[in-house]
């Protein structure tokens, strides 16, 4: 069994280089289905989420090669049919269910198992599934699956009751071929949704809006492969912006795009960490004493729930009190558990996480929850007492390349052993 093994109490120095963004590269393959053509996506970073996917499109006949050496996947669909894919695939990753609009705009009709849900949350799909009945898709839910069929996919106006990250992409993806237009509104404003919107308008498709909280899709006939660089992950830039402050160190983050970043980059500088950005990197000094700030999760542009774990690491080193509210998933604290056998002082009380600043944590056997506790728990081993041994690391491969390497190499003592 793999874990990762971190020895506490080293500065860190240097640079290290940001992959482009899992959460931008999920939905564009799964766009890829729009057209009977080939495109290729560079800058591919290789995870685990990102096989799996290629692997659900592989299913529907697609030919997808994904080429290491030069990180980037040419995926052509000419071939693509209408099957329905392996449930144990589906369920394997729910970002699979991002398949369902690009297939009904395709064929006007899908069947697919409902995404199961996973440890942060129930993860509903009732706003993919509003949306999609309000562009006239009939849509049957029977023993766990999904059966959705439209005689024609007609654009229409769709309010979301929550900006949801999938169900925004997911309409998108099943308006770009329909009949007239569709307005999204209270949608996602996400930069991976800016980043999809684009990838679609340059394979032909018509949506302004994308990054506002109103979308509108413009429905065309049909859509071309193009080549395409997606953006820059602000989730691992974020994290490696508190592996700085964590430790007290000043380091270099190369591939950070300052937009994307201001909510993260708004709340180190008020617990006294200096950014100084300069195109598309930052000089992240964190080598003053910081101070606590209280954290409540948000859609964008609020600060972005993917860093609540890693930033409560940060806060239960830091003197004083903080509160730490997340509104986004109904069940995103299971790292607290794991930071407070390291020693910290963590109360929840429902929504919220109440955190006094201890001196120091002691490093011992932990386990990562799901992804983003799993880079909180690297995070509270870096600058705990001894050794910190995080299990199941298997969550923390599905959204970053190589976490430990980018880490030793900016002077971290932690490597991946095998037990
Ligand atoms: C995306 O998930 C991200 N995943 C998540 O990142 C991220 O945490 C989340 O957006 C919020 O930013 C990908 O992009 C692959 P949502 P998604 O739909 O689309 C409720 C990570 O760590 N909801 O915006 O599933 C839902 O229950 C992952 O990289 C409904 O009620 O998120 C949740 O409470 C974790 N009905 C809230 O909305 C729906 O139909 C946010 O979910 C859909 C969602």
């Amino acid at each position: 069994m793999e874990k990762i093994l971190v020895k506490g109490g080293k500065k860190l120095n240097g640079e290290v280089k940001i992959s482009t963004a899992k959460n931008s590269v999920l939905p564009i393959i799964a766009a890829c289905l729009l057209c009977k053509g080939t495109n290729i996506i560079e800058n591919v970073p290789m995870l685990e989420d990102v096989f799996v996917l290629c692997e659900v499109l592989r299913t529907l006949n697609a030919d997808v090669n994904i080429d290491i050496l030069n990180e980037r996947l040419i995926i052509n669909t000419e071939n693509v049919k209408n099957i329905e894919p392996p449930s144990e695939l589906v369920k394997k990753m729910r970002a699979s269910f991002l398949i369902m609009g690009p297939m009904l705009s395709r064929f006007g009709k899908f069947r697919i198992t409902l995404p199961g849900g996973c440890n942060i949350g129930t993860r509903p799909i009732d706003l993919h599934l509003k949306g999609f009945t309000f562009l006239g898709v009939k849509i049957d839910l029977g023993h766990g699956f999904v059966d959705a069929s439209a005689n024609k996919i007609i654009g229409n106006t769709i309010y979301l009751d929550f900006p949801s990250v999938g169900a925004t992409e997911n309409i998108i993806m099943a308006s770009v071929l329909a009949d007239g237009e569709t307005i999204i509104g209270n949608c996602a404003a996400e930069p991976e949704i800016e980043d999809l919107a684009n990838f679609l308008n340059a394979m032909g498709a018509k949506i302004i809006g994308a990054g506002t909280d109103t979308i509108k899709i413009f429905g065309v006939k049909e859509l071309k492969g193009v080549v395409y660089r997606p953006i820059f992950d602000r989730i691992e830039a974020g994290t490696f912006m508190v592996a700085a402050a964590i430790t007290n160190s000043a380091i270099k983050i190369n591939g950070i795009n300052q937009e994307h970043m201001r909510p993260i980059i708004a709340k180190l500088s008020e617990m006294g960490v200096i950014l100084n950005i300069y195109g598309n990197s930052v000089i992240v000094d964190a080598t003053r004493k910081l101070k606590p700030v209280d954290i409540k999760t948000m859609p964008y542009p609020g600060f972005p729930t993917d860093m609540q774990a890693q930033i409560m690491s940060l806060l239960s080193v830091l003197p004083g009190t903080s509160v730490v509210t997340e509104t986004i998933f109904e069940n995103r604290f299971m790292h607290a558990p794991e930071l407070k056998r390291m020693g910290a002082d963590i109360k929840i009380d429902g929504r919220s996480a109440i955190i006094r600043g201890v001196n120091k944590l002691t490093g011992t056997e932990v386990k990562a929850t799901d992804l983003r506790a799993g880079a909180a728990m690297i995070l509270a081993g870096l600058v705990a007492e001894g050794n910190t041994i995080i299990n199941d690391i298997y969550h923390i491969d599905r959204g970053y390349v190589e976490i430990e390497k980018k880490l030793k190499g900016l002077g971290a003592n932690i490597e991946r052993i095998m037990e």
